[in-house]
């Protein structure tokens, strides 16, 4: 990935969720006052300018992406979902005793931001990338930072995740803690893929869970990106952030053989795949 510049699929997610609030239906489905927040968040920071965001609540822009959809089937309304998703995992998981979240590749998200204040016993992480997440930083400031949010800039291709919370003196290495890896793990090289699970048990406490999505495999091996793959996959390399990492729902179980999480089938809700992406919890 282009590491000096700020994440464009991240600021493509929140743009989407933006135009998502325009969408009759969708506010059944979005987490309550996300839009709202990521107007902001985008405006605040300097991500997008004011203009190209009132655009983003047009229903032009509802339009637009609705004829898009052909290049991946439902992935408009599924961005929705994975939202609501996580959002689910993160409050079951603090009903159930996390006193801490880590939003791994957080983007623009604004789950931190909007549950903070209100759950002053649980500390919030986010890492990002250093350009993204400094970025961000600036909007969350700009909004007003909850001090139980905490901003991380790491490259987790390049510096371990244990080594970075290792170093974080407000992380607790045994708290039950809830882990969020969403639209992240497509974008990791598989060599930290296949070592992170095994590092998100190594800094969290029993009682925890890791909420993730993640994209499947053709059969010639590259990733899912729908009937459009070879398009999508060469749009998403010559924009700098290349999908390198993919798996098949059923090679799940083998893949997580190595680590200590178990497959939490009754935590999931009947929605496991959205739009191109799966979605996947774990517990221990
Ligand atoms: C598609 S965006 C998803 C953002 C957010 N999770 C969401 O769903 O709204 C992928 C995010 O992962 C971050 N990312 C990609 N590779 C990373 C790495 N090696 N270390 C840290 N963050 C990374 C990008 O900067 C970007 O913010």
């Amino acid at each position: 990935m282009r590491t000096e510049r700020p994440s464009r699929t991240a600021r493509k997610v929140a743009l989407n969720i933006v135009t998502l609030g325009t969408k009759r239906g969708m506010e059944e489905v979005l987490p309550p006052g996300i839009v709202d927040a990521t107007v902001k968040l985008l405006v605040e920071s300097g991500a997008v300018s004011r203009r190209a965001v009132r655009f983003s609540c047009s229903r032009v822009a509802v339009g637009i992406y609705l004829a898009f959809d052909w290049m991946m089937p439902g992935q408009f309304e599924a961005f929705a979902h994975r939202k609501a998703f996580c959002e689910r995992q993160v409050k079951k998981g603090i009903a159930a005793g996390a006193r801490q979240v880590l939003m791994l590749g957080a983007g623009y998200d604004t789950l931190g931001w909007r549950l903070a204040p209100e759950l002053a016993g649980v500390n919030f992480f986010e890492i990002d990338h250093p350009a993204t997440a400094r970025l961000k930083a600036k909007g969350i400031e700009a909004m007003g930072s909850p001090a139980n949010l905490h901003f991380i800039a790491e490259d987790l291709g390049e510096r371990h995740l244990v080594d970075v919370l290792h170093a974080n003196p407000t992380w607790e290495l045994a708290a039950p803690t809830v882990i969020v890896v969403e639209g992240l793990l497509m974008y990791l090289p598989p060599e930290t893929v296949e070592t992170l699970f095994e590092q998100c048990a190594a800094v969290s406490g029993a009682g925890s869970r890791v909420a993730f999505t993640y994209v499947g495999t053709r059969a010639n091996g590259r990733p899912d990106a729908g009937p459009w793959t070879w398009l999508v996959l060469w749009l998403l390399k010559v924009s700098g952030e290349p999908w390198l990492w993919s798996m098949q729902p059923e090679e799940l179980g083998l893949f997580l053989k190595k680590t200590t999480w178990t497959i939490a089938h009754d935590e999931m809700d009947s929605l496991d795949r959205c739009g191109v992406e799966f979605f996947g919890v774990v517990t221990k």
